[in-house]
């Protein structure tokens, strides 16, 4: 890589992002409604180290790396621009939406080209995110920093902020990533063979675009919503006070709020599962969100292969410092999968208040039951010498018709991941899921199983990415009801795959094809 090129970007590369003139970065207490955002730009703030952002226009102006609300039924109708050099989409992860809206990439949008957008929020009260989904391009734009938050709200969720007396400021909504910064700067995307196996570790917590992120916030219970933007890192997240772990409760989890709140002093997150959480901070000055050490449990051995990807010889890296002469990066520029990190503070000040008791009933989410016939998919989380990781020893086809299944139906689906493997969040677009049960859990990760069936306190509520680690098997309840309306009537695309944004762009991913 032609390091003096991007050292030169130094500092200003960092902060690039959020200091450009005409569009100020919107602060987490202002909510950004989505039914007023006319038109949303993809650009790229620095060249050198490939950074981007997503701008909102709302017609009288324009709010960069917005955070965006949304209640649930709410009308959307956005003009999304591509200022990049590259294709791109915006994908509402999590959403239901059809084909055409998913922004999965079947149907990029050219750089210099427009796309709308026009749908209606209907899922239930949670935080949802938006990032591109070009396929091969996926991994190298996220981290660019293009990874929009969507916090939509509905009865649920304005009724328990009421129960809890939520202070404005105490609620927050946070994307976590984690960057290379190196000299000041961030250092540009170019994973090696073993990163493209392995997946682009960082060695700083990037928390809403910032390093060492904090929040002020009063007394009382603060409720925090937490998305793991990252590419490839999983994080168990907890809460320190000096040395001293600060317990709190699980209230939600990627599609919403559970039936009822669970205690615990630490919570497994891989990249692009969310949790919501409710922490009591009277009585404390500061709080310290870090990830603790775990077993990250990578046990496949082999070196991968830097993918390759027709689209990509067309268009080049979107950090100019790079144009890949990078071959092998250095391993101190990255701190490793399961070593501590921190993450960011919350900094408490004002008069002590006592918080409210929690309300024993969040939602009114039922367990997931199914009727006994109901059919069950086998599929196999492999590694292959040649190919990486894959789905049923078969690599990804953007024209595969891959798994078809019956509009209207409901499937077990059985997941089953190698013991000679590494962590993979699936991730399934278009419908929610339920998680029924977990088996051959080992190592740390069996201590996170607390819940019957073998499940972890993330698996309760209503999922889009289920964390499989090595050797376990997990089956999901996923109901392929979609909604009576035109827009989705006909044959409908979707995709599943692993959410290490490595593994998505290196092929470990299928269509699904709901007929
Ligand atoms: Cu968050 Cu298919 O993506
Ligand atoms: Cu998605
Ligand atoms: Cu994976």
């Amino acid at each position: 890589m032609k390091r003096r090129t991007f050292l030169a970007g130094g500092l200003a590369s960092l902060g690039a992002a959020w200091a450009q003139p005409g569009a100020k970065s919107g602060t987490t207490s202002e909510r950004i409604s989505l039914r007023d955002v006319k038109r949303l730009l993809v650009e790229r703030v620095d060249p050198i180290a490939g950074r981007c952002r997503y701008v909102a226009d709302l017609g009288s102006r324009q709010v960069a790396q917005p955070i965006l609300w949304a209640r649930r039924g709410d009308s959307v109708d956005v003009l999304i621009e591509n200022a990049l050099p590259q294709p791109t989409t915006v994908h509402f992860h999590g959403l239901t939406l059809p084909e055409a809206q998913d922004g999965a990439g079947f149907d990029p949008i050219a750089p210099r080209g427009t796309k709308r957008v026009r749908f209606d929020v209907k899922n239930r009260s949670g935080l949802y995110w938006f990032h591109p989904h070009p396929h091969g391009f996926t991994a190298e734009q996220v981290h660019a920093g293009l990874a929009g938050l969507l916090v939509v709200t509905d009865e649920d969720d304005i009724a328990l902020d009421a129960a809890l007396a939520i202070a404005p400021g105490n609620r927050v909504a946070a994307a976590i990533a984690d960057v290379r910064v190196e000299g000041g700067g961030i250092r540009p995307y170019a994973p090696d063979a073993h990163e493209c196996l392995h997946g682009w570790l960082g060695n700083r917590a990037l928390v809403n675009g910032q390093l060492d992120a904090a929040w002020t916030v009063a007394p009382g219970w603060v409720r925090l919503q937490v998305l793991n933007a990252c590419n490839a890192r999983g994080l168990l997240l907890a809460f320190k006070d000096g040395e001293a772990s600060v317990p709190f409760h699980l209230l939600g989890t990627d599609g919403g709020l559970l039936a009822a709140p669970r205690e615990l002093e630490r919570v497994f997150l891989h990249s692009a599962e969310r949790v919501d959480i409710a922490v009591d901070v009277s009585g404390h000055r500061a709080l310290r969100a870090v990830s603790l050490e775990f077993d990250p449990r990578h046990h496949t051995q082999a070196e991968g292969r830097p993918h390759r990807h027709a689209a990509r010889e067309r268009y080049r890296p979107l950090a100019d410092a790079t144009i890949c002469e990078t071959t092998s990066s250095k391993k101190e520029d990255r701190i490793a999968e399961g070593n501590e990190l921190p993450l960011f503070s919350l900094n408490v000040g004002g008069s002590a208040k006592p918080a409210p008791p929690l309300p024993p009933r969040l939602s009114a989410l039922a367990e997931a039951s199914l009727p006994p016939d109901t059919p069950t998919r086998r599929m196999r989380l492999d590694f292959d010498e040649g190919g990486g990781f894959l789905i049923d020893q078969t690599p990804y086809k953007i024209d595969e018709a891959g798994f078809s299944v019956k509009r209207g139906t409901r499937e077990v689906w059985e997941i089953k991941n190698s013991p000679i493997s590494m962590p993979h969040p699936m991730h399934l677009h278009g419908f929610g899921f339920r998680v029924l049960r977990r088996q051959g859990t080992f190592g740390g990760a069996r201590k996170l199983a607390t819940e019957p069936g073998g499940r972890f306190p993330t698996d309760l509520g209503v999922k889009d990415t289920a964390l499989a680690w090595p050797n376990e098997t997990l089956w999901l309840a996923v109901d392929f009801t979609l909604p009576q309306e035109p827009a989705f009537s006909g044959r409908q695309r979707f995709m599943f795959h692993c959410h290490n944004l490595e593994h998505e762009d290196g092929m470990m991913m299928r269509n699904v094809t709901v007929v």
